[in-house]
This record gives C-alpha cells, structure tokens and sequence, in this order.
C-alpha cells in the first residue's frame, strides 16, 4: 500500500495558514502568499500557479474596484507589479511592452485565452503562463483593463466592449497562447521576433506509442479519438495531459481488473500490456497542452476555491489540494493533477464515489472526501478547478519504468 500521506517537505507552508480568519481581503491573502512563496521556494510554476490561483480564479462577484485602473490592481498588480514592472525571471513588464504598442487584439486576445509558452518581452525570454480572464471578467471590464495598460504603457487607440465581444467570438474553443511566437504569427506580424514555441506533442515520441495513441490498434482504441489529439479531454472524457505516469498506468490497469469500472476503458485497458501502459502512462504524463477547461455546471467559484485551498471542516472536507498539491497541480505517483480538468467529469468521480461501485480509492480516501460534499459543492469545487492554469513545464513528473502504484 502507498503511504497516502505526503511527506512533510511536500506539504506546502500553506497547511499553517488554515487558521486564518476568512474575512481577512482576499489580496491581502494573495500578498501574504506571494510573500510565502517568494520566501520559501524558487520553484516558478508553484509561484505562478498560485498567485494564478488567488487572482484569475477570483470570482466575478467581487468588488473590483472602479475603472481599469482598479481592475488592473486587483487582477494584474500581483503578477506584473502596481508599476508594471513585472518580476525578474517570471513575470514580464507591461511598461513599454512591445504586446501593449501591438494591435488592440494582441492584448484582448492575451486576456481571453492566456499564455503557456516563451515569450520575449525586451531582451528577456519568460516561460510562465499567464492566466485567461474570460470566465472572471465581462467584455467591459476586459475593455477598460486593456485601455488601462495600453494607455499607460503602450499606444493610445481605445478598445470597446464590442471590440472585445468581436474577438471574443473569434476563437471560442481554443487553449492558451503557445507563446509569443504564436501570437505573433496568427496575430500580428509585426511583434519584435519570439522564441520558438515549444514543440507539439508527438515530437520525439516513439512512433508505436504515437500511432496507438493517435490510431489504435485491435481494441485498444485510438486515444485521442477521445481525449482528443493533444490528451486534452472533453466533457466526461478526462483530460490526461500532465497527469502523473504511474497514476495513469494504475487507472489502466484498474479498469482491465475491473476495479475501477466503464464499459469502454475496461475493452481499451485489457487490450493493452502491462509495458503498453506504462508508456502511454510516460506519455501524457510528459504532454503540456493548454487547458480547453471551462466552468459549466454554474458552480459558485469562491465556495469552490474555498473548499480545493482550505476545505470545510464544519462539513469533514478536507482542502483538496492537501493532497493534490498546492497549485492542483497533483503529487506523484499518486494523487493525480485536478488543475485544468473538465468540470463534468470531476463532478462525475465525485458522485461515483458516494456508491464505491464504479470506482474504488486507496484506504477509500476519496470516498470518504466525496461524501461529505453535497450537490452544489461538487459544481462549485469542478467548476472552479476547470479555472486553474494546467501542469506547467517546470512541474518534472518521474516516469515509470515497470513499477506500479500499490492500489
Ligand atoms: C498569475 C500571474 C499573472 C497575472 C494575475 C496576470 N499576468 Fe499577465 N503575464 C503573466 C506571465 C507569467 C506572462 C508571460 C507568459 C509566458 O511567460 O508565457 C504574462 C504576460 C502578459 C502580457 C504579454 C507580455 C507583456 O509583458 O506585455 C500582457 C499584455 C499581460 N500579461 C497583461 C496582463 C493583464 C492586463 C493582467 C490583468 C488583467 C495580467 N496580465 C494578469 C502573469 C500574470
Ligand atoms: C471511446 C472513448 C475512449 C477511448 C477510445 C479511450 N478512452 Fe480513456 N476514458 C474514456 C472515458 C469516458 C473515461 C472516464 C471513465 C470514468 O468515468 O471513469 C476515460 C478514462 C481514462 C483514464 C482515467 C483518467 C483519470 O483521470 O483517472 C485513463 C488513464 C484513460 N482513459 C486512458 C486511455 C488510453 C491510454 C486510451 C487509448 C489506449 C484511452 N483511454 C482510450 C474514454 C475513452
Ligand atoms: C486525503 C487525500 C485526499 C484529499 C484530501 C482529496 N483527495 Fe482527491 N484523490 C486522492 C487520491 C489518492 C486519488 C486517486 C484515487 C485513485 O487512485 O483512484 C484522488 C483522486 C481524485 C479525483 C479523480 C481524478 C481523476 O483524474 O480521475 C478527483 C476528481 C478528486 N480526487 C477530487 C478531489 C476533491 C475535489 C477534493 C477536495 C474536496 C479531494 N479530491 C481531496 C486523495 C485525496
């Protein structure tokens, strides 16, 4: 059996703060945090995903303050600085970005859909992830935060609510930015020239591994049929991307015996070896593709953040992300990644679990977590993980090499 409690180095400072009162701002929080994580860890994807956490996951019903000036402290100053200075090393300048002096889409489009990839901003190269603001803020505040940071660091020309509604429309399913090549590329040509984005899935892959996953083979289905091309998942088709290796090739092997059951991956997984496993397993586990996750089952996303940060002790739930990592970002090998994933198929584990028919946990942990949650709060806690940024690059997951969990 695993040992299910992490280790105390991996318990994050954050598990101290559970006392404070709740009252307490929400940026003062998101400072606080800032300055915790400035001070304990040099590890940038915590850092930014979890100031990620407290700014773009903030629900729209928050008090932001008038105007795009005060949006702009709100929901960038944490991240680029009051002065928009940004931060050495992780986060780019927005005084005289090259982005800002680009057309009015180039900064619209970065608010809508984020950015997970480099990016080249004066004479340094970052390779963080930028939030998207489209599910937090309305087309006129996105319009007013925009007009904000171009004003005071970039060119004059006014954006509108409809402008912002226009681009909106334009790619309604995508991900985030691939980084500054991307943008350049598809949105303005003009940009000061960018790094290389980082490469697509399926470079460097074992050419058998490529082809069962993109076409299958016997019963063991193409993949990506499903989890579509880049392991991003859809509705109730989870994402795999970024999930731990050795939690993927446990799944597997828990739906070829049965104890973990759905008609389709039972047929899928039995088709495979025990070796096939571990190598798709290695490899979605290695993919970073940009989140297509979305909040849709009307969750309210503040009781949601509370209960993934801090749980619900009235209620016996425990914070979410004590055992999945501080960000959501999952602990290897085996609490998995809940960061990014679709709210329908979290919500739907979460419901399985009250029956344990349909899936069993290790010492039924996640039974006992899913059955202190009612209704509402399973919506509210999907919906507000399908807000996160996904498991970024620097997040190293330790391949598998013929060991699997102990279930
Ligand atoms: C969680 C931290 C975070 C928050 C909050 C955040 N950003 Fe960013 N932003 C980043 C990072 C990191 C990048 C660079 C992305 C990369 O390295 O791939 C970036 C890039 C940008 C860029 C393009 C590069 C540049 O420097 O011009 C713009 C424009 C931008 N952000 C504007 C904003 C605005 C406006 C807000 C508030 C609505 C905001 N950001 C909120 C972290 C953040
Ligand atoms: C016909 C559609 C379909 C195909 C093809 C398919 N899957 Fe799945 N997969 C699903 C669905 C639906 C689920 C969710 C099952 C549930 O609700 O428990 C799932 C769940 C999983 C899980 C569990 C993920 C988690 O987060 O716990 C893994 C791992 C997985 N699939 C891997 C694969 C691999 C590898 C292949 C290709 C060899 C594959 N799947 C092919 C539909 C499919
Ligand atoms: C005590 C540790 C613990 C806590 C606290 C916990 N989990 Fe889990 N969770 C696990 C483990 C272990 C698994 C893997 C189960 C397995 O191997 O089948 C898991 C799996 C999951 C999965 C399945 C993910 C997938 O890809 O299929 C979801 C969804 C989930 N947890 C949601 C939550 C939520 C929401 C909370 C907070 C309300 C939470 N968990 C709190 C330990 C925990």
């Amino acid at each position: 059996m695993t040992d299910l409690r992490p280790s105390d180095d991996e318990f994050e400072p954050y598990e101290e703060d559970r006392g404070i009162p709740l009252p307490v701002s929400w940026i003062a929080i998101a400072l606080a945090l800032w300055g915790i994580v400035m001070l304990y860890h040099n590890n940038r994807s915590v850092m930014i995903g979890r100031s990620e956490r407290s700014e773009a996951a903030k629900p729209q019903s928050r008090d932001v303050g008038a105007g795009g000036a005060g949006i702009f402290l709100a929901r960038c100053a944490t991240c680029h600085q009051p002065n928009g200075s940004g931060v050495a090393g992780a986060v780019p300048p927005l005084a005289s970005s090259p982005f800002l002096k680009a057309k009015p889409e180039v900064v619209v489009q970065i608010l809508l859909h984020g950015i997970d990839g480099p990016i080249r901003v004066g004479d340094d190269v970052f390779d963080g992830h930028m939030p998207s603001f489209a599910s937090v803020l309305s087309d006129d505040d996105l319009a007013q935060v925009a007009n904000h940071v171009r004003k005071g660091w970039g060119a004059s020309q006014t954006i509108s609510a409809a402008f912002v509604a226009g681009q909106r429309a334009r790619f309604p399913d995508r991900g985030a930015w691939n980084g500054g090549s991307e943008i350049a590329a598809t949105l303005d040509p003009t940009l000061p020239p960018q790094p290389a984005p980082r490469p697509d899935a399926g470079t460097g892959i074992d050419p058998a591994v490529a082809g069962l996953v993109q076409h299958g083979s016997g019963d063991a289905w193409a993949c990506a049929s499903c989890h579509g091309s880049q392991g991003q998942g859809r509705a109730n088709v989870p994402r795999l991307a970024g999930l731990p290796a050795a939690y993927i090739s446990a799944q597997l092997a828990a739906f070829a015996s049965g104890s973990r059951r759905d008609d389709t991956m039972t047929v899928v997984a039995r088709a495979l070896s025990q070796n096939q496993r571990e190598t798709v397993g290695n490899y979605y586990a290695g993919l970073r593709t940009p989140s297509t996750a979305r909040p849709s089952l009307d969750g309210d996303l503040e009781r949601g953040e509370i209960l993934a940060l801090q749980g619900d002790w009235k209620h016996g739930v425990p914070a979410c992300f004590s055992c999945h990592g501080p960000s959501g970002f999952g602990v290897a090998p085996g609490f998995p990644a809940l960061a990014a994933q679709h709210p329908a198929y979290t919500a739907d584990q979460l419901a399985a679990w009250r029956g344990k028919v349909h899936r069993a946990s290790p010492n039924d942990v996640m039974n006992m977590v899913a059955n202190s949650l009612s209704d509402s709060d399973r919506r509210a806690v999907a919906d507000f993980l399908a807000t996160l940024p996904p498991v970024p690059a620097a997040h190293r997951q330790e391949p598998v090499h013929g060991r699997s969990v102990a279930r």
